[in-house]
């Protein structure tokens, strides 16, 4: 029988080797060498979204969702969802809901293209369109994931200033670049620009994509641009689930555009990930867009609510330009932004204050419910009578 070593062991060669190999990796991770293979991680500034507090009680009006819940049909649906399905993979063509889309917008099926929100569509299209050495060109005050993107992929972008009343100025698009993108309404303004302005700068750029993102049409008085998909095959409109149908937390959105445009996204996409809806959220997103009546009284009550709280805040002494989406972009003279921003944080209402050069004097605020609102009003009331004592004559 061996017997037992009760001393360590003196290392011979091979093992001597072995610990200096193992010395050699761990400098190479912790020293010098470590620059080397950090100079191949891609760097990258991240879109900041908004918050989702965890606490019960308060009133979100932060982040653009939809106050009412999603179309009956959808709620029945979702509680009676069959989980054994879960065992297989998702239809990766998105096949039911790109139908229903399609019908629903007299679109061919070969026209639409389905995403895990439309952040996800959106990333798609830059991947996808955006491939100049030329200039993408995008507005400096949007929807601030653009830049993010662009930086992720590479893209060279130039930001145009909006004018002074918050609009896009269209002879910005008129020079060369390698894409236009913006939203309409625009976010965070709540701007809309009439189907002449963009059919205007369509026609002075024929030979890029342009794309327009449709978040928050639905909330508009004038129409989409689907309308000049006929005519534009280098248009591409993208909206969503998450205002309009009360869907964020499902996470749909999608892209109408030329067969061409739809085919070039979805080879980018079978390049990526097949599978990139899952399953539930394609069959409650079909049923979302079959209850149109549901949708349209949501978002007429939105639109009312909207007016209403146009109204309140004007009396309190805020300015804004007029909002066409489910929000409002105000800013007040006298009382500073954040003071208020924080201010109805405590008291448990959530508002949204971007601290950027341009906006910093603004609060975004959702259009929730009308008791929501009601409440905002009382609250920012008081605010400005204790908290900015100057804000009131
Ligand atoms: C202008 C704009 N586009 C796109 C999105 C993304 O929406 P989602 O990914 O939820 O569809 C938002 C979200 O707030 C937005 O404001």
């Amino acid at each position: 029988m061996r017997k037992k070593r009760l001393y360590k062991k003196k290392p011979d060669d091979t093992e001597r080797k072995e610990e200096r190999k193992r010395q050699k990796r761990q400098t190479a991770y912790g020293g010098e060498i470590m620059k080397k293979w950090e100079a191949n991680i891609r760097k990258v500034v991240p879109y900041v979204p908004g918050e989702q507090p965890k606490a019960e009680n308060i009133i979100k009006l932060n982040t653009n969702e939809n106050p009412y819940p999603p179309a009956p049909g959808v709620q029945k649906l979702a509680a009676q969802m069959d989980t054994d399905r879960m065992r297989l993979y998702p239809d990766p063509t998105n096949g039911a809901l790109v139908d229903v889309l399609a019908q629903t917008y007299g679109l061919p099926s070969d026209q639409v293209f389905v995403g895990v929100g439309s952040d996800d569509v959106l990333a798609m299209c830059f991947l996808t369109f955006f491939n100049s050495e030329k200039p993408i060109l995008f507005p400096d005050i949007t929807y601030s994931f653009y830049d993010v993107w662009a930086d992720l992929y590479r893209i060279p972008y130039r930001c145009q200033p909006l004018d002074e009343n918050l609009c896009i100025r269209r002879e910005d698009y008129y020079q060369e670049n390698g894409g236009i993108i913006f939203p309409n309404p625009n976010a965070p303004t709540g701007i809309y620009e009439p189907l002449e302005m963009i059919e205007d700068v369509l026609q002075h750029n024929p030979d890029v994509i342009v794309i327009i993102d449709e978040a928050y049409i639905d909330f508009a008085d004038g129409p989409s641009a689907r309308s000049l998909l006929e005519k534009y095959e280098n248009l591409l409109v993208v909206q969503t689930f998450s205002k309009s149908r009360s869907m964020a937390g499902m996470r749909i959105g999608y892209a109408m555009g030329s067969r061409e445009l739809i085919r070039a996204l979805n080879d980018v996409k079978y390049s990526f990930n097949s599978y990139t809806m899952n399953q539930a959220a394609l069959e409650l997103g079909t049923e979302a867009v079959r209850d149109q009546a549901y949708f349209e009284a949501c978002v007429e009550k939105i639109k009312a609510t909207r007016e209403w709280s146009k109204t309140e805040l004007k009396k309190l002494g805020f300015s804004f330009p007029d909002s066409q989406s489910n929000f409002i972009f105000a800013t007040h003279d006298r009382a500073d932004a954040r003071v208020i921003f924080q201010a109805l944080k405590e008291r448990g209402i959530f508002v949204r204050y971007f601290s950027k050069p341009r906006v910093d004097a603004y609060l975004r605020i959702t259009i929730g419910t009308d008791e929501q609102m009601v409440k905002l009003m009382e609250a920012l009331k008081e605010i400005l009578s204790h908290e900015c004592k100057n804000a009131v004559k």
